[in-house]
């Protein structure tokens, strides 16, 4: 392996595989890692940690802190940007969320501090929910069924293209400018799960509905279906996010970041459509 090799975690997942496929673009050298990738990293298996380190000149960090189960994610997070730095990686950009306060009881920015006491150059990455969680995460079966029975009442949410995080991530590990910068990523335009839903039916020719339901009614509705309740909490907080606008103020930073607008969602809609991901 390089000397050079940029390490990226969560390299299977919505950002990690377009940060892999955006820094090739660019010529680097990458070491693509996770539980079922080329090079073996775990968060639950320390001793994983240190040999996917060896040799790495930056790495982009994706925790696992929208998944069930609990641990200390900014100890954690702290953990492995120290021990990166002192392996001499240089450079560490963190992916976390744009979240207001806590979700379910957890800091979705937790580790934050971790990367900026771990000695390294960092960056921050701080996106709003994904357009990918339509088409290939948490959202994709409600799609499939016709109905969105989501706590997100009338609120709005700037959805992102994980493709722009991706090159905004690519941009931070490659470029100088962006050390110590925490950067707020969103789309262009705030949607109510209503509109979502409509441009999805109109691109597919298929009826998608959104259905509004109480915050309470839907936790007690994931736990009927044996989703832990602790689990179900934090889904139905992070959707209560939407619901209450808390992030839901579009930010420059993909344009100012890649000198283009960020991705539109009608445009993403439109080719995910084409694809037949959402055929019923
Ligand atoms: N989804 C969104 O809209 C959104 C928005 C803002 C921020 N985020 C943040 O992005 C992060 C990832 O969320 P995501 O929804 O985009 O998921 P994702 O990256 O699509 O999937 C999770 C990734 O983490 C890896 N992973 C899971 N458990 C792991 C473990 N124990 N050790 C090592 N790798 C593990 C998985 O790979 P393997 O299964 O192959 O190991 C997969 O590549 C979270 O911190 C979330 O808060 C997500």
């Amino acid at each position: 392996m390089s000397q050079s090799d940029i390490l990226v975690l969560g390299s299977t997942g919505k950002t990690g595989r377009r940060v892999v496929q955006a820094l090739r673009a660019r010529g680097a050298s990458v070491r693509p890692a996770g539980r079922t990738a080329p090079v073996r990293f775990d968060w639950n298996d320390q001793n994983t940690w240190e040999p996917a380190l060896a040799g790495v000149r930056a790495a982009y960090l994706v925790d696992r802190q929208d998944q069930p189960g609990s641990w200390d994610a900014a100890a954690e997070i702290a953990a492995l940007a120290k021990l990166a730095a002192d392996s001499g990686v240089r450079r560490l950009v963190l992916l976390q969320a744009r979240t207001t306060g806590l979700v379910g009881g957890k800091d979705l920015s937790a580790g934050e501090r971790g990367v900026r006491e771990s000695g390294a150059a960092w960056t921050v990455l701080r996106p709003n929910w994904f357009f990918q969680n339509f088409d290939e995460g948490v959202l994709l079966d409600a799609v499939r069924s016709g109905e969105l029975r989501l706590p997100a009442g009338q609120g709005r949410e700037p959805f992102v293209d994980a493709g722009d995080v991706a090159e905004v991530a690519a941009a931070a590990l490659l470029e100088d400018g962006h050390d110590g910068r925490v950067y707020d990523l969103s789309g262009a335009r705030p949607l109510t799960l209503a509109e979502a839903a409509e441009e999805i039916s109109r691109a597919t020719g298929r009826t998608v509905r959104y259905e509004p339901v109480a915050h309470d009614a839907y936790v007690s509705e994931l736990v009927s279906y044996d989703v832990p309740a602790d689990y179900a909490l934090f889904v139905a907080d992070l959707v209560g996010q939407i619901r209450e606008n808390l992030n839901s103020a579009p930010t420059d930073t993909v344009e100012r970041v890649l000198g283009r607008p960020p991705r539109d969602f009608t445009e993403f809609v439109g080719e995910s459509a084409a694809s037949g991901v959402w055929a019923g």
